[in-house]
């Protein structure tokens, strides 16, 4: 267990355990009050902070509520999809030992995990391994539609999907799912849909942002099918060697796109301490990797996502995401060029750090 105890997703939990029964955090009495008037812009909405919760911790409207309430303003319903879909075995978050950065380097090698830590949370890297599970619309439309209800004034709900490879679908089949998808989250009443084209978790599906055709190809045909709602794409890293296939991605993708967020997780395999696999089922030696360790990649990301975004004249938001608990991480990805940074990893932990956060804006 880490210094603090879990409060908006404990994953000394399983999965289901979370949806059926969190957040197991404070009461819902203590409320943070934003005051005055919200000042900062995000796609065309008045926001009191550009901090909140990304895709992952929150899977119900509960959760995004109590996110709201304790001042997460930017906030992520945790990724969903078109037809119900099974969460990887328990564990799926265990704790892993890096030195400093999680280089691509030392990616390369096994990493070893543990089933607990006393970290403290600034210092926490651990995996996520839930392979995007989705209790199908019939669940989360109705659910969704209460999490939009729970925005207060200058905060905002964003909802995250995607598509899911179904028999007998081809490429396009799937792509078209993403748009699908997207289109039922927006009867909810969500004003901002983003993709999740990064989930390194799903042994047959693939990370789809690191090909050009499948990008451009669910960006157009999202937007042609929800037209005027905001989308944004969450992108995987790309290493400087990739740099040539990032630029053509974001150049011809911003047409149809509103935004950007970087980054999802860097994999890694993840094993005991005698070497075998830690989390269990097929497929689950690799892991996405998440927390301290990849904050360099996200603020990189960041970086040149404004570079580009400079050279090429586009207009595109970034959010920025990897590894940030405190406001001095906060700061750091602002000053890099995002609009918006967001956090999952460190708040888990610590409920209290989008007040502290605003404490310092
Ligand atoms: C428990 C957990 C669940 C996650 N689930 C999702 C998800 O459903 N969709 C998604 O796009 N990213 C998901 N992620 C990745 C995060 O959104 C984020 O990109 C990543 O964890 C890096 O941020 P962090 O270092 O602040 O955790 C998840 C992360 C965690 C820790």
């Amino acid at each position: 267990m880490p210094d603090q105890p879990a409060t908006i997703f404990d994953p000394s939990k399983s999965f289901d355990d979370n949806v059926d029964h969190g957040p197991f955090g404070r009461p819902s009495n203590e409320v943070y009050q934003n005051k005055g008037n919200p000042t900062y812009n995000f796609l065309g909405h008045k926001l009191y902070s550009p901090f909140g919760i990304g895709a992952g911790s929150l899977p119900t409207s509960r959760h995004v509520q109590y996110g709201f309430e304790r001042g997460f303003d930017v906030i992520c319903y945790k990724t969903q999809r078109s037809v119900p879909f099974p969460c990887n075995m328990f564990p799926n978050v265990v704790y892993v030992d890096v030195d400093g950065d999680l280089t691509i380097e030392k990616a390369r090698k096994p990493l070893i995990g543990h089933l607990s830590s006393d970290k403290p949370v600034q210092k926490l890297t651990i995996t996520n391994s839930f392979g995007n599970p989705s209790r199908g619309p019939d669940f989360w439309e109705e659910d969704m539609k209460q999490a939009v209800s729970a925005q207060g004034k200058g905060q905002l709900l964003i909802a995250s999907v995607v598509g899911t490879a179904q028999n007998g679908f081809s490429p396009q089949d799937y792509y078209q799912d993403f748009a699908d998808t997207a289109a039922i989250a927006i009867k909810t009443g969500v004003s901002v849909i983003e993709l999740n084209l990064s989930c390194p978790n799903v042994a047959d599906e693939g990370v789809v942002c690191y090909t050009y055709d499948a990008v451009i190809d669910i960006a157009r045909r999202t937007k042609e099918k929800i037209g005027d709602i905001p989308i944004i794409a969450k992108l995987g890293y790309f290493t400087p060697a990739q740099q040539e296939l990032l630029e053509k991605i974001v150049v011809d993708s911003s047409k149809y796109l509103s935004a950007y967020s970087v980054i999802n997780t860097i994999q890694a395999a993840v094993v005991d301490e005698t070497g075998k696999q830690l989390l269990p089922g097929p497929g689950r030696l690799r892991a996405g990797v998440c927390g301290r360790a990849i904050r360099w990649a996200g603020l990189e990301m960041v970086t040149r996502l404004t570079e580009l975004r400079q050279k090429h004249n586009l207009t595109y938001e970034i959010i920025g995401i990897g590894g940030v608990s405190t406001p001095a991480d906060f700061q750091k990805y602002r000053t890099a060029g995002a609009e918006i940074v967001q956090a999952v990893t460190a708040p888990m932990w610590n409920d209290k750090l989008a007040e502290q956060i605003k404490a310092t804006l």
